[in-house]
């Protein structure tokens, strides 16, 4: 199942276009996607474990977790709210997440601040398109974000060690870059709820926590806003969060992370492999200890 998809998605363009009439984002359905100049030629980690091994504490705090319980996700009908600094605040409801502008397929390292890391063929578009659309305003300065929260079909905060709404956050020059991605798909399909329906955030060159999961709220504010694990452990879990080897965790070292597959551990790049396209927006901070 994997190889032929495999070979499928190197044949050309991601996939068949969605079936005419069904919604763009019906679960599991196949998306049309160009291939991005942005992409990794790394081999993609299998969808099994992109699939089965995730970090989505509201489904709970193993593992194996997030793919046994996110089916209670709903992700039809969903609406996020964009609002804040803006000119045009607007609500938007999944056909108009997916008519934002053009799919693409991005695939890109993903590395955990736990220290391991994946490869991912993302389907998705730029977060700058979404955020142009609502013009924002000079006062625009940082971006926050917020995930979906169920307390009936999901962890209570208590229980899973953090405080939910999942919260996160960008700084705008960070926000409107280039790789950074809103995905609603993977492997040529709407996303696995495991990973984040009906859309998330990707940010390859920081820290997985900060690609938040089922975004339903994105607010653009003048001061830099709380996030959900520096909220929970400030010494370990900054704002910036920029894959960074010289700044190891309190608790374990950052030089080194396990590619999920691979046996030996490999070096970690800083910026995930991405610094010359995002080191520049850092020149002049010192990330190891202040902006970490
Ligand atoms: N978003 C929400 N809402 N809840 C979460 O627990 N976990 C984060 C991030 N986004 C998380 C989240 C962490 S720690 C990581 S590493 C990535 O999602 C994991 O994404 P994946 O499961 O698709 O690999």
């Amino acid at each position: 199942m994997y190889l032929n998809r495999r070979r499928f998605l190197a044949a050309g363009s991601v996939a068949l276009g969605a079936l005419r009439g069904m919604p763009a984002a019906a679960a599991g359905s196949k998306l049309t996607a160009t291939k991005s100049p942005f992409s990794t030629s790394e081999e993609p980690t299998p969808l099994e474990a992109i699939t089965h091994y995730n970090n989505f504490y509201e489904f709970g705090t193993d593992k194996e977790d997030p793919s046994k319980n996110a089916y209670k996700l709903r992700t039809s009908p969903w609406s996020v709210k964009v609002e804040g600094a803006v000119a045009k605040p607007t609500v938007l409801d999944l056909d108009a997440i997916f008519k934002i502008a053009p799919l693409e397929e991005r695939i890109y390292r993903h590395r955990c601040v736990e220290r391991w890391s994946m490869v991912i063929p993302w389907i998705g578009f730029p977060l700058n398109a979404l955020l142009k659309r609502v013009e924002p305003t000079s006062k625009a300065k940082y971006v926050a974000f917020e995930s979906i929260y169920d307390s009936k079909t999901m962890l209570s905060p208590q229980y899973a060690g953090i405080q939910f709404p999942y919260i996160e956050g960008l700084r705008m020059d960070e926000a409107m870059h280039p790789l950074t991605l809103l995905a609603v798909g993977l492997y040529g399909e709407s996303l696995p709820n495991q990973d984040g329906a009906p859309f998330r955030l990707v940010v390859p060159w920081k820290y997985g926590f900060k690609s938040i999961k089922s975004i339903v709220k994105i607010r653009l504010v003048e001061k830099e806003p709380s996030t959900t694990w520096n909220l929970s452990a400030s010494n370990e879990y900054g704002f910036y969060s920029n894959v960074n080897p010289e700044r190891d965790h309190p608790r374990w070292s950052q030089a080194k992370e396990r590619r999920i597959g691979e046996f030996r551990m490999r070096d970690t790049a800083k910026f995930n492999g991405y610094g010359d396209q995002v080191a520049s927006l850092y020149t002049g901070m010192d990330l190891v200890r202040k902006y970490f």
